[in-house]
Protein backbone atom coordinates (compact mmCIF):
# COMPACT_ATOMS: atom_id res chain seq x y z
CA UNK A 1 0.00 0.00 0.00
CA UNK A 2 1.19 3.71 -0.33
CA UNK A 3 2.61 5.44 2.75
CA UNK A 4 4.03 8.17 3.87
CA UNK A 5 7.25 6.63 5.77
CA UNK A 6 10.49 7.21 7.80
CA UNK A 7 13.01 5.04 6.45
CA UNK A 8 15.89 5.78 8.55
CA UNK A 9 16.89 8.41 11.43
CA UNK A 10 18.33 11.91 9.84
CA UNK A 11 16.58 11.48 6.25
CA UNK A 12 12.96 12.84 5.39
CA UNK A 13 10.11 11.19 5.16
CA UNK A 14 9.23 9.93 1.55
CA UNK A 15 6.23 8.38 0.04
CA UNK A 16 7.00 4.52 -0.18
CA UNK A 17 5.25 1.03 -1.17
CA UNK A 18 4.91 -0.80 2.40
CA UNK A 19 3.41 -4.31 3.29
CA UNK A 20 -0.70 -3.25 4.50
CA UNK A 21 -1.19 -3.92 7.96
CA UNK A 22 -3.56 -7.55 8.59
CA UNK A 23 -5.83 -6.69 11.41
CA UNK A 24 -5.06 -8.86 14.35
CA UNK A 25 -8.51 -10.99 16.31
CA UNK A 26 -9.59 -7.64 18.27
CA UNK A 27 -8.83 -5.04 15.70
CA UNK A 28 -10.47 -3.21 12.89
CA UNK A 29 -8.63 -2.24 9.44
CA UNK A 30 -9.55 1.23 8.47
CA UNK A 31 -9.23 2.45 5.08
CA UNK A 32 -8.08 5.95 5.33
CA UNK A 33 -10.04 8.64 3.69
CA UNK A 34 -8.84 11.78 5.39
CA UNK A 35 -5.77 12.73 7.88
CA UNK A 36 -4.44 15.78 9.04
CA UNK A 37 -1.20 17.30 10.16
CA UNK A 38 -0.14 17.87 13.75
CA UNK A 39 2.96 19.45 15.48
CA UNK A 40 3.57 15.86 17.17
CA UNK A 41 4.04 14.13 13.42
CA UNK A 42 6.37 17.19 12.86
CA UNK A 43 8.75 16.06 15.79
CA UNK A 44 8.35 12.35 14.37
CA UNK A 45 10.03 13.49 11.01
CA UNK A 46 12.39 15.61 13.20
CA UNK A 47 13.78 12.45 14.75
CA UNK A 48 13.28 13.96 18.53
CA UNK A 49 11.25 10.53 19.73
CA UNK A 50 14.57 8.28 18.56
CA UNK A 51 15.95 7.65 22.08
CA UNK A 52 12.49 7.31 23.25
CA UNK A 53 9.92 5.76 21.10
CA UNK A 54 10.86 2.10 18.83
CA UNK A 55 10.76 2.66 15.59
CA UNK A 56 10.04 0.58 13.03
CA UNK A 57 11.59 0.92 10.11
CA UNK A 58 10.00 1.97 7.06
CA UNK A 59 7.61 3.48 9.88
CA UNK A 60 4.89 4.74 8.43
CA UNK A 61 3.41 7.90 10.89
CA UNK A 62 0.57 9.86 11.21
CA UNK A 63 -2.32 10.40 13.59
CA UNK A 64 -5.57 11.51 12.77
CA UNK A 65 -7.91 8.87 10.75
CA UNK A 66 -11.37 9.26 8.80
CA UNK A 67 -12.66 6.33 6.78
CA UNK A 68 -14.33 3.28 6.37
CA UNK A 69 -13.87 -0.16 8.23
CA UNK A 70 -12.01 -2.67 5.35
CA UNK A 71 -12.45 -5.85 7.31
CA UNK A 72 -12.67 -6.82 11.64
CA UNK A 73 -10.74 -9.47 13.42
CA UNK A 74 -12.97 -12.83 14.37
CA UNK A 75 -13.71 -11.13 18.03
CA UNK A 76 -14.76 -7.41 17.11
CA UNK A 77 -18.80 -6.65 17.55
CA UNK A 78 -18.41 -3.18 18.14
CA UNK A 79 -17.57 -2.53 14.55
CA UNK A 80 -18.41 -3.92 11.30
CA UNK A 81 -17.46 -3.77 7.86
CA UNK A 82 -18.79 -0.60 5.99
CA UNK A 83 -19.17 1.36 9.33
CA UNK A 84 -17.44 4.88 8.68
CA UNK A 85 -15.40 5.89 11.57
CA UNK A 86 -12.87 8.56 12.63
CA UNK A 87 -10.32 9.07 15.73
CA UNK A 88 -6.79 8.77 16.22
CA UNK A 89 -4.10 6.55 16.79
CA UNK A 90 -1.56 6.32 20.07
CA UNK A 91 1.29 3.81 19.94
CA UNK A 92 4.06 2.92 22.23
CA UNK A 93 6.36 3.22 18.79
CA UNK A 94 6.49 4.68 15.72
CA UNK A 95 4.83 2.65 13.36
CA UNK A 96 1.38 1.55 11.76
CA UNK A 97 0.27 5.53 11.56
CA UNK A 98 -2.12 6.86 9.63
CA UNK A 99 -0.24 8.42 6.21
CA UNK A 100 -0.76 4.90 4.04
CA UNK A 101 -3.94 3.65 2.42
CA UNK A 102 -4.98 1.60 5.36
CA UNK A 103 -4.59 1.59 9.16
CA UNK A 104 -5.26 -1.44 12.00
CA UNK A 105 -6.60 -0.08 15.17
CA UNK A 106 -7.69 -1.77 17.93
CA UNK A 107 -11.76 -2.09 18.00
CA UNK A 108 -11.99 -0.82 21.81
CA UNK A 109 -9.76 2.37 21.49
CA UNK A 110 -8.73 4.73 18.99
CA UNK A 111 -11.73 5.15 16.57
CA UNK A 112 -15.65 5.60 16.84
CA UNK A 113 -18.27 5.95 14.66
CA UNK A 114 -18.57 8.92 12.55
CA UNK A 115 -21.76 12.06 13.60
CA UNK A 116 -23.64 12.18 10.56
CA UNK A 117 -23.39 15.54 8.27
CA UNK A 118 -19.45 15.77 8.74
CA UNK A 119 -17.34 15.96 5.88
CA UNK A 120 -14.91 13.50 5.59
CA UNK A 121 -12.02 16.14 5.22
CA UNK A 122 -13.22 17.64 8.80
CA UNK A 123 -13.56 14.16 10.47
CA UNK A 124 -10.04 13.40 9.49
CA UNK A 125 -8.97 16.95 10.98
CA UNK A 126 -11.01 16.21 14.39
CA UNK A 127 -9.60 13.41 16.54
CA UNK A 128 -6.13 14.14 18.26
CA UNK A 129 -7.36 18.16 18.21
CA UNK A 130 -10.65 17.94 19.95
CA UNK A 131 -9.96 15.27 22.24
CA UNK A 132 -6.43 16.71 23.87
CA UNK A 133 -8.96 19.88 24.31
CA UNK A 134 -11.44 17.88 25.78
CA UNK A 135 -9.24 16.60 28.27
CA UNK A 136 -7.32 19.85 29.14
CA UNK A 137 -11.11 21.61 29.82
CA UNK A 138 -12.05 18.23 32.07
CA UNK A 139 -9.07 18.84 34.09
CA UNK A 140 -9.86 22.21 35.11
CA UNK A 141 -13.35 20.94 36.32
CA UNK A 142 -14.89 24.53 35.60
CA UNK A 143 -18.65 25.42 36.59
CA UNK A 144 -20.58 27.46 33.60
CA UNK A 145 -19.98 31.59 34.13
CA UNK A 146 -16.24 31.10 35.15
CA UNK A 147 -13.23 32.22 33.27
CA UNK A 148 -10.65 30.08 31.19
CA UNK A 149 -7.99 31.67 29.01
CA UNK A 150 -6.89 29.81 26.25
CA UNK A 151 -2.81 30.52 25.41
CA UNK A 152 -2.26 29.53 21.68
CA UNK A 153 -6.40 29.75 20.80
CA UNK A 154 -5.79 30.14 16.98
CA UNK A 155 -3.96 26.50 16.26
CA UNK A 156 -5.40 22.92 16.13
CA UNK A 157 -6.35 21.90 19.70
CA UNK A 158 -6.81 25.98 20.75
CA UNK A 159 -9.48 26.47 18.23
CA UNK A 160 -11.44 23.61 19.42
CA UNK A 161 -10.98 24.81 22.81
CA UNK A 162 -12.59 27.82 22.62
CA UNK A 163 -15.44 26.32 21.08
CA UNK A 164 -15.87 23.40 23.88
CA UNK A 165 -15.00 25.60 26.51
CA UNK A 166 -18.11 28.35 25.21
CA UNK A 167 -20.45 25.26 24.57
CA UNK A 168 -19.71 24.69 28.42
CA UNK A 169 -21.33 27.80 29.67
CA UNK A 170 -17.33 29.20 30.37
CA UNK A 171 -16.39 32.50 29.30
CA UNK A 172 -13.55 32.68 27.17
CA UNK A 173 -10.49 34.49 27.09
CA UNK A 174 -7.69 33.30 24.06
CA UNK A 175 -4.60 34.97 22.27
CA UNK A 176 -4.57 35.80 18.54
CA UNK A 177 -2.65 38.78 16.59
CA UNK A 178 -4.88 41.35 15.21
CA UNK A 179 -6.32 40.71 11.89
CA UNK A 180 -7.12 37.39 10.87
CA UNK A 181 -6.49 35.57 13.89
CA UNK A 182 -8.50 37.71 16.05
CA UNK A 183 -11.31 37.20 14.02
CA UNK A 184 -10.63 33.31 14.07
CA UNK A 185 -10.91 33.36 17.74
CA UNK A 186 -13.82 35.54 17.50
CA UNK A 187 -16.01 33.53 15.42
CA UNK A 188 -15.02 30.37 17.40
CA UNK A 189 -16.95 32.14 20.46
CA UNK A 190 -14.19 33.64 22.69
CA UNK A 191 -15.78 36.98 24.71
CA UNK A 192 -12.18 38.23 24.50
CA UNK A 193 -8.72 38.36 22.50
CA UNK A 194 -5.37 39.14 23.51
CA UNK A 195 -2.72 40.01 21.21
CA UNK A 196 0.35 37.18 22.79
CA UNK A 197 3.14 39.14 19.96
CA UNK A 198 2.20 42.46 21.49
CA UNK A 199 4.54 42.06 24.75
CA UNK A 200 3.13 40.93 27.88
CA UNK A 201 0.40 38.37 27.32
CA UNK A 202 -0.43 38.02 31.59
CA UNK A 203 -0.91 41.89 31.92
CA UNK A 204 -2.82 41.69 28.88
CA UNK A 205 -5.36 38.67 30.39
CA UNK A 206 -5.68 40.69 33.46
CA UNK A 207 -6.98 43.29 31.54
CA UNK A 208 -9.62 41.48 29.91
CA UNK A 209 -10.40 39.51 33.21
CA UNK A 210 -9.63 41.99 35.82
CA UNK A 211 -8.97 39.39 39.47
CA UNK A 212 -7.46 36.79 37.23
CA UNK A 213 -9.18 33.23 35.38
CA UNK A 214 -10.38 30.30 37.42
CA UNK A 215 -8.02 28.25 34.55
CA UNK A 216 -5.84 27.68 31.91
CA UNK A 217 -5.34 25.80 29.11
CA UNK A 218 -1.61 26.59 27.92
CA UNK A 219 -0.61 25.09 24.18
CA UNK A 220 2.37 27.39 23.77
CA UNK A 221 4.26 28.83 26.39
CA UNK A 222 7.59 27.43 28.11
CA UNK A 223 8.27 25.62 31.23
CA UNK A 224 8.86 29.11 32.40
CA UNK A 225 6.64 30.91 30.61
CA UNK A 226 3.85 28.62 31.72
CA UNK A 227 4.69 29.26 35.23
CA UNK A 228 4.96 33.15 35.39
CA UNK A 229 1.64 33.69 33.53
CA UNK A 230 0.04 30.50 35.46
CA UNK A 231 0.96 32.40 38.21
CA UNK A 232 0.57 35.51 37.89
CA UNK A 233 -3.48 35.13 35.48
CA UNK A 234 -4.88 32.01 37.86
CA UNK A 235 -6.52 32.36 40.51
CA UNK A 236 -5.43 31.05 43.60
CA UNK A 237 -6.69 27.52 44.13
CA UNK A 238 -7.73 27.78 40.32
CA UNK A 239 -6.29 24.69 37.94
CA UNK A 240 -3.92 24.86 34.42
CA UNK A 241 -2.92 22.31 32.10
CA UNK A 242 0.07 22.14 30.10
CA UNK A 243 0.23 19.88 26.65
CA UNK A 244 3.94 20.80 26.02
CA UNK A 245 5.95 19.90 29.37
CA UNK A 246 5.71 16.23 30.67
CA UNK A 247 7.34 17.66 34.32
CA UNK A 248 5.67 21.38 34.76
CA UNK A 249 6.75 23.63 36.75
CA UNK A 250 5.27 24.11 40.32
CA UNK A 251 3.12 27.44 40.94
CA UNK A 252 1.97 28.45 44.10
CA UNK A 253 -1.87 28.23 44.62
CA UNK A 254 -2.43 26.81 40.77
CA UNK A 255 -2.79 22.86 39.80
CA UNK A 256 -0.94 22.54 36.68
CA UNK A 257 -0.72 19.03 34.88
CA UNK A 258 0.24 17.92 31.69
CA UNK A 259 -2.11 16.18 29.23
CA UNK A 260 -1.80 13.50 27.64
CA UNK A 261 -3.85 12.48 25.16
CA UNK A 262 -5.94 9.64 25.05
CA UNK A 263 -8.19 8.37 22.41
CA UNK A 264 -10.55 6.88 24.48
CA UNK A 265 -14.03 5.75 22.55
CA UNK A 266 -16.45 7.73 25.47
CA UNK A 267 -13.72 10.81 24.49
CA UNK A 268 -14.34 10.48 20.83
CA UNK A 269 -17.76 9.67 21.30
CA UNK A 270 -18.53 12.96 23.69
CA UNK A 271 -16.37 15.18 20.91
CA UNK A 272 -19.04 13.46 18.10
CA UNK A 273 -21.66 15.24 20.40
CA UNK A 274 -20.53 18.33 20.28
CA UNK A 275 -20.91 18.11 16.79
CA UNK A 276 -24.26 16.51 16.46
CA UNK A 277 -25.85 19.28 18.76
CA UNK A 278 -23.80 22.13 16.52
CA UNK A 279 -22.25 23.23 19.40
CA UNK A 280 -18.49 22.09 17.64
CA UNK A 281 -16.99 22.61 14.25
CA UNK A 282 -13.83 21.63 12.28
CA UNK A 283 -12.07 24.68 11.22
CA UNK A 284 -10.16 23.69 8.18
CA UNK A 285 -8.09 26.39 6.40
CA UNK A 286 -5.84 24.42 3.77
CA UNK A 287 -6.50 21.32 2.42
CA UNK A 288 -3.97 18.95 0.82
CA UNK A 289 -3.54 16.15 -1.62
CA UNK A 290 -2.05 12.81 -0.05
CA UNK A 291 1.16 13.52 -2.28
CA UNK A 292 0.96 16.86 -1.00
CA UNK A 293 2.07 15.97 2.61
CA UNK A 294 5.49 18.15 2.52
CA UNK A 295 3.42 20.89 1.58
CA UNK A 296 1.25 20.35 4.44
CA UNK A 297 4.05 20.00 6.77
CA UNK A 298 5.77 23.16 5.31
CA UNK A 299 2.68 24.89 6.14
CA UNK A 300 2.06 23.66 9.91
CA UNK A 301 5.86 24.93 10.26
CA UNK A 302 5.22 27.96 8.89
CA UNK A 303 2.20 28.68 10.86
CA UNK A 304 -1.38 28.31 10.19
CA UNK A 305 -4.44 29.24 11.44
CA UNK A 306 -7.13 25.92 12.37
CA UNK A 307 -6.78 22.73 11.15
CA UNK A 308 -4.97 21.55 8.33
CA UNK A 309 -6.83 18.75 6.41
CA UNK A 310 -4.47 16.01 4.45
CA UNK A 311 -6.82 13.51 2.13
CA UNK A 312 -6.09 10.06 3.10
CA UNK A 313 -3.51 7.31 1.10
CA UNK A 314 -6.89 5.41 0.96
CA UNK A 315 -9.10 7.69 -0.60
CA UNK A 316 -11.04 6.87 -3.18
N1 LIG B 1 0.30 16.07 25.02
C1 LIG B 1 -0.48 15.71 24.01
O1 LIG B 1 -1.06 14.61 23.99
C2 LIG B 1 -0.70 16.69 22.88
C3 LIG B 1 -1.77 16.53 22.01
C4 LIG B 1 -1.97 17.50 21.01
C5 LIG B 1 -1.09 18.58 20.92
N2 LIG B 1 -0.04 18.66 21.75
C6 LIG B 1 0.88 19.82 21.70
O2 LIG B 1 0.10 20.98 21.97
C7 LIG B 1 0.62 22.09 21.25
C8 LIG B 1 -0.50 22.74 20.42
O3 LIG B 1 -0.93 21.82 19.43
P1 LIG B 1 -1.77 22.35 18.18
O4 LIG B 1 -2.10 21.17 17.36
O5 LIG B 1 -2.84 23.24 18.64
O6 LIG B 1 -0.63 23.23 17.44
P2 LIG B 1 -0.81 24.39 16.36
O7 LIG B 1 -1.97 24.05 15.49
O8 LIG B 1 0.53 24.62 15.77
O9 LIG B 1 -1.27 25.65 17.22
C9 LIG B 1 -0.44 26.48 17.99
C10 LIG B 1 -0.97 27.90 17.82
O10 LIG B 1 -0.41 28.78 18.78
C11 LIG B 1 0.07 29.95 18.13
N3 LIG B 1 1.19 30.51 18.89
C12 LIG B 1 2.53 30.34 18.68
N4 LIG B 1 3.24 30.97 19.64
C13 LIG B 1 2.34 31.54 20.48
C14 LIG B 1 2.45 32.31 21.66
N5 LIG B 1 3.63 32.62 22.19
N6 LIG B 1 1.32 32.71 22.28
C15 LIG B 1 0.10 32.39 21.79
N7 LIG B 1 -0.07 31.68 20.65
C16 LIG B 1 1.04 31.24 20.00
C17 LIG B 1 0.50 29.46 16.77
O11 LIG B 1 0.59 30.53 15.87
P3 LIG B 1 1.62 30.38 14.62
O12 LIG B 1 1.12 29.21 13.85
O13 LIG B 1 1.48 31.67 13.89
O14 LIG B 1 2.97 30.16 15.21
C18 LIG B 1 -0.63 28.48 16.45
O15 LIG B 1 -1.77 29.14 15.93
C19 LIG B 1 1.79 21.53 20.41
O16 LIG B 1 2.99 21.74 21.11
C20 LIG B 1 1.49 20.05 20.34
O17 LIG B 1 2.66 19.27 20.13
C21 LIG B 1 0.18 17.75 22.74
Amino acid sequence: MRAYVLEEFDRPPVFADVPAPEPGDDEALVRVEATSVNPYDNLVASGVYRDRLEHRFPAVFGRDVAGVVEAVGASVTRLAVGDPVFGFVKRDYIGNGTFAELVAVRSDHFVTHRPRGLALDEAGALGLASVTALQCLDFLELRPGATVFVNGATGGVGSFAVQLARASGLRVVATGRPGAEEEHVRGLGADAVVDWSAGDVAAAVLDASPGGVDGMVDLVSTREGLAETAGRVVVRGGRATTTRHDDPPTVEGVTLTMIHSVPEIALLERVAGFLDRGELGVPITHRFAFDELPLAFEKLREGAIGKIAVAGAGAR
